[in-house]
């Protein structure tokens, strides 16, 4: 098998995150906050160092400011509900995941207005029409910091400075971007981040978090037991507590913080060179197939690592079914959750093939893919 589908969740994980994780499951018992036992003491360190280690990687200051979810839709959804009001407006992207479109979609239906920025990918972000968007009831911009159909960015440092110089949050959801790109939520004006720990991070599926920045409160979205002020029938006010209701995802927690230390060691530009380089190999490549289309660019430099294309006219589907079927290529194809994207690609009927490797995939496996999709058009152009 040769896996090129990283952006929805990253494979192989670092050895070392295996390890971990059997290590932590092998020798740690006890759930954290959960009394004061050695066992619950011992994970709650564990669960702490990660919080801090997440804090040092996106420069965000307090640990406890460092929320684990299960991952970025959750981390996006506790943002937003824990944000928003009646009355209250938002400014957002054509851009968005799902993830930030369907909260939205349901918060407009208890009385948020929502205003969508088109935004084509690869194309320059309308800041004239960003700027005249806002309103005196807009409380929050929400955006990603690269496409998940095209791996195109969006300039969020700026988008970030215009919106505080208006007094209104920024959350960034940084799915696609989060261990590829450096973030410093301090520098680059974010108040809010969402990130996964299964992508980029290199942890398990099952793990994410929201950074929340200095002087934000959140509603939470989920109430419940959280080990501290069991004698209060209501929800501590203090964070983390205040907005990690049940037991968490120790073991995973575990392996998110090897990701991390992974990547420190191994250097996230040097991740983020290698990727690039294997998408570049890839366009070179899929560019001497006559019937491919890439969308969002030609140089990858400039994205992250995402390659987005169709042969001719054919359903992106079938093109993902054989490239898998025929050579063991695993890509994903239709709408990736973000059919607005779809929409102004011009490709909401057909989708698109995504091709997304990892700092692990080998030159000869992109070699091999470049094959099998010369192969597979033209098949389907002989049909
Ligand atoms: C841009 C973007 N936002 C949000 C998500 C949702 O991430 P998760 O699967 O961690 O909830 C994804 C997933 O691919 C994504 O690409």
């Amino acid at each position: 098998m040769i896996y090129l589908d990283n952006a929805a969740t990253s494979w192989p994980k670092p050895q070392g995150v295996v390890e971990e994780m059997r290590r932590v499951m092998t020798n740690l018992a006890g759930n954290p906050g959960r009394g004061s036992n050695r066992a619950a003491v011992g994970t709650a360190h564990l669960v702490y160092i990660v919080r801090e280690q997440i804090a040092g990687f996106f420069n965000s200051g307090a640990p406890q400011r460092v929320i684990f979810t299960n991952n970025t839709t959750h981390a996006i959804n506790q943002a937003l509900f824990g944000i928003l009001q009646p009355g209250d407006h938002v400014i957002t992207t054509s851009l968005e995941h799902n993830a930030v479109v369907r909260p939205l979609k349901a918060l407009t239906e208890l009385g948020v207005s929502v205003t969508e920025i088109p935004v084509v990918p690869g194309e320059k972000f309308p800041f004239a029409e960003f700027k005249a968007s806002f309103q005196k009831s807009t409380k929050l911009v929400v955006t990603l910091q690269a496409s998940n159909v095209s791996g195109n960015l969006l300039p969020i440092h700026k988008i970030g400075e215009l919106a505080r110089e208006k007094g209104v949050l920024y959350l960034v959801d940084a799915a696609q971007t989060a261990g590829i790109y450096p973030i410093d939520v301090k520098k680059m004006a974010i108040d809010l981040l969402a990130f996964p720990g299964h992508k980029g991070l290199l942890g398990p599926q099952g793990t994410g978090g929201l950074i929340i920045g200095p002087n934000i409160t959140l509603c939470p979205l989920i109430y419940g037991g959280t080990g501290s002020l069991s004698e209060s029938d209501r929800q501590p006010d203090f964070l983390p507590d205040a907005l990690e209701s049940g037991t968490l995802n120790v073991v995973g927690i575990s392996g998110l913080g090897m990701g991390l230390k992974y990547i420190r060691k191994y250097g996230i530009d040097n991740i983020r060179m290698r990727e690039q380089e294997k998408c570049q190999q890839l366009i070179d490549g899929l560019q001497t197939v006559p019937e491919v289309r890439i969308y969002g660019g030609t140089n990858a430099s400039e994205k992250a690592p995402i390659v987005a294309f169709n042969i001719g006219g054919h359903d992106s589907m079938i093109i993902s079914y054989l490239l898998d079927k025929e050579f063991g290529v695993i890509s994903r194809a239709g709408l990736h959750c973000a059919p607005r994207a779809h929409t102004v690609l011009g490709t909401i009927d057909q989708g698109l093939v995504r091709l997304s490797p990892s700092h692990f995939t080998t030159e000869i496996e992109i070699e091999q893919a470049i094959e099998a999709v010369r192969n597979v058009a033209k098949e389907l152009v002989d049909r």
